[in-house]
C-alpha cells in the first residue's frame, strides 16, 4: 500500500510517474524498478521525443528511441506523457539557423507537431506541446519561434497537436512557476488568452526543479490559481537538489520538501499527477547542469530509497 503510484491513485490522482532515457535502459536493475507500476504508472521520455531527436533534418523524422520508451511503457501498462513538441532548447541547427520567415517557420512548427503527435496518436495521456515559453519576469522568451512569429507559434502548435490526436491532453510546461509571481501570472494570462481565442489548451505543466529548503510557500495556492482557469495541472519534472556533499540534515529537509510538493498536488483536485525527473541519483540530470549540486531524486545512486521516498509517501 505504501508505494508511490498506489498512494497517488488512492488520493484520487491519475498517476505517479518518472522520466527515463534510452541510455539507461541497458541497466537491468534500473529497468526492473522503472517497471514497478506500484511506484510508477507513468513514463516521460527525458530526451528522445525532443526536436533534435525526432526531426534532425527538415522533413526527416526518426522515432526509434522515442518508440523504445513508448513501447516499453505500453507493454507495462504505464501511461505516457509526450515531451516535447516546441522548445527553444535541443533544437537541430536547421531550425535555429534557418532564418525562416514568419509563415515558413509556422508551417515548420505545424508540420513538426502534427507529425510527432500523429506518430504517437492514441498512446499519449498528454503532450507538453510548448515547453518553457516564458522569461522569469513573465514576458515571452526570445526563442527563434517568438522572434519570428510572436506568440503565433503557440496557437499553431496547439492546433496541430489537437488535430493530430484529439484525445491527448495538450499542455504548456515551464519551470519556476511553482509559486505565485510574475512568471506564473504570465502563464495564467497566456492560457486565458488562448481560451478566449478558442485555441485548444488542456493543462499547465509545472516542472518543479526545486532546491532543498526553498519550496515556494505559495505552491498550493499557485496550483489552485492555475486550476481555476478550468485546465488540469501536473507536476511534470519534480526533483529537489542540494549543494553537495549530502548530509543527514539535508536529506531530512529534502524529505520534508518532497512531502510539501506532493501535499500541494493532493490538495488541488485538478492536479492530475506527479512525475519525477528520473527516480534515481544515478541518472539525474542535475549534477551535469548545476555545478556542485545533486542528490535530487528519491532514490540514491545505488538505487536505494532515500528519506525523500518517505516524504512522498507521507505527502499522499
Ligand atoms: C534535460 C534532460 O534531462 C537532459 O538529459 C538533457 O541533457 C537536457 O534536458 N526542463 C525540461 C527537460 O523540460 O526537457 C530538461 O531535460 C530539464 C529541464
Amino acid at each position: 500500500y505504501c508505494q508511490l503510484n498506489t498512494l497517488a491513485v488512492r488520493a484520487g490522482k491519475k498517476y505517479f510517474g518518472t522520466a527515463t532515457d534510452n541510455p539507461e535502459l541497458g541497466d537491468a536493475p534500473y529497468v526492473a524498478q522503472l517497471g514497478n507500476t506500484a511506484d510508477f504508472n507513468q513514463i516521460t521520455a527525458g530526451n528522445s521525443m525532443k526536436w533534435d531527436a525526432t526531426e534532425p533534418s527538415r522533413g526527416t523524422f526518426t522515432f526509434s528511441n522515442g518508440d523504445t520508451v513508448a513501447n516499453m511503457a505500453r507493454n507495462r501498462g504505464q501511461l505516457l506523457r509526450g515531451h516535447t513538441c516546441v522548445w527553444h532548447s535541443q533544437l537541430p541547427n536547421w531550425v535555429t539557423s534557418g532564418n525562416f520567415d514568419n509563415s515558413t517557420l509556422l508551417s515548420i512548427v505545424q508540420n513538426h507537431c502534427s507529425t510527432l503527435v500523429s506518430h504517437y496518436r492514441g498512446q499519449m495521456y498528454s503532450w507538453d506541446v510548448v515547453n518553457e515559453p516564458f522569461n522569469e519576469d513573465g514576458s515571452f522568451r526570445q526563442s527563434v519561434f517568438f522572434q519570428k512569429t510572436g506568440t503565433a507559434y503557440i496557437a499553431t502548435a496547439l492546433r496541430a497537436a489537437r488535430n493530430a490526436d484529439p484525445n491527448t491532453k495538450l499542455y504548456i510546461n515551464d519551470f519556476n512557476i511553482e509559486g505565485t509571481g510574475a512568471k506564473s501570472t504570465g502563464m495564467i494570462n497566456l492560457v486565458r488568452s488562448l481560451q478566449q481565442q478558442n485555441v485548444p489548451i488542456d493543462g499547465i505543466g509545472v516542472q518543479a526543479h526545486l532546491i532543498v529548503g526553498q519550496i515556494p510557500s505559495s505552491i498550493q495556492q499557485n496550483l489552485q490559481n492555475f486550476a481555476n482557469l478550468g485546465v488540469e495541472v501536473a507536476i511534470t519534472e519534480l526533483d529537489i537538489r542540494m549543494t553537495l556533499p549530502v548530509t543527514q540534515q539535508k536529506l531530512e529537509q529534502q524529505q520534508e520538501d518532497y512531502r510539501t510538493v506532493i501535499r500541494a498536488c493532493k490538495a488541488v483536485s485538478r492536479c492530475v499527477g506527479v512525475t519525477v525527473w528520473d527516480w534515481t541519483d544515478r541518472y539525474s540530470w542535475v549534477p551535469g547542469v548545476f555545478n556542485g549540486e545533486g542528490a535530487a531524486c528519491p532514490w540514491d545512486e545505488n538505487l536505494a530509497k532515500k528519506p525523500a521516498y518517505q516524504g512522498i509517501v507521507d505527502g499522499w
